[in-house]
């Protein structure tokens, strides 16, 4: 059986000038259904860059990214937009909720854009938002709702398509910790749930949330493995530094 995201060798070469920046050099992993990963590394080293790539919202300069055993850079623009609506529910820093529709109609959009009927529609924004304890506010407007509320909305609108992964891109960067800590409880859930959940995060405290962790800097992968590993939250250098001496 295909794994459910694989990088072969994915490079993301950038030409600035002279100089060519590897926002992505030769990174190789899997991810199987049921995991709960998180992408992690400092500012720069290249976690958008891969963020994009599995989102199908970019293409390796070179290598191959297969979702689901297929290779995306083949798609053409339909297929893509068919793959992506499939396979995967995104949830940003950024809730991107419509200030204008109420939290029903916010989950139903992308459900609109996959042509599910509306009765349909309306039951799994209505399951999708229960699911996140805001069952009792279908018909609030984003602004009356608290920022980790709003988050949850977000994630109610990435459930609500049944997708096979769940991609989180900093999705507690912008609440305090407390809240914070709600929604990636939120996530352990989902992921207990069966859900396979990919969070980008710089944050190391985050990442240890998390069953497995991908290390990256510039651009490589340092770290892959058990997130509750001692050597999953080391930094590199040190870590280097303590072997040589
Ligand atoms: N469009 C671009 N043109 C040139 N260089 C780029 C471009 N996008 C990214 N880079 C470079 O690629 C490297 C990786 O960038 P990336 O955005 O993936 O990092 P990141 O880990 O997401 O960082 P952050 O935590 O700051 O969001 C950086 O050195 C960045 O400057
Ligand atoms: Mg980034």
């Amino acid at each position: 059986m295909s794994s459910l995201i694989e990088f072969r060798e994915v490079c993301k070469y950038y030409q600035m000038g002279d100089t060519t920046v590897k926002a992505a050099d030769r990174i190789s992993f899997q991810i199987q259904k049921g995991e709960f990963v998180a992408i992690v590394g400092q500012s720069g080293s290249g976690k958008s860059t891969c963020m994009n790539i599995i989102g199908c919202l970019d293409v390796p300069t070179s290598g191959t990214y297969l979702l689901d055993g297929q290779d995306v850079d083949q798609m053409d623009k339909n297929q893509l937009a068919a793959i992506r609506n499939k396979m995967l529910g995104f949830i940003f820093q950024q809730y991107n909720l419509l200030p204008k529709l109420t939290l029903q109609e916010n989950v139903e959009v992308p459900l609109m854009y996959a042509g599910v009927p509306k009765p349909e529609r309306h039951e799994r924004s209505r399951i999708a938002l229960e699911m996140v304890g805001l069952g009792d506010k279908l018909k609030h407007k984003p602004m009356q709702l608290s920022g980790g509320q709003q988050q949850r909305v977000s994630i109610a609108r990435a459930l609500a398509g049944d997708p096979a992964v769940i991609l989180a891109d900093e999705p507690t960067g912008a609440l305090d910790s407390h809240t914070g800590r709600e929604v990636l409880t939120m996530l352990q859930q989902l992921h207990a749930a069966g859900n396979t959940v990919v969070l980008i995060t710089h944050d190391n405290s985050i990442a240890v949330q998390a069953q497995r962790i991908i290390r990256l800097e510039d651009g490589h992968v340092i770290y892959d493995g058990d997130a509750s590993a001692p050597e999953a939250v080391v930094t590199p250098n040190l870590a280097g530094r303590g072997a040589a001496g």
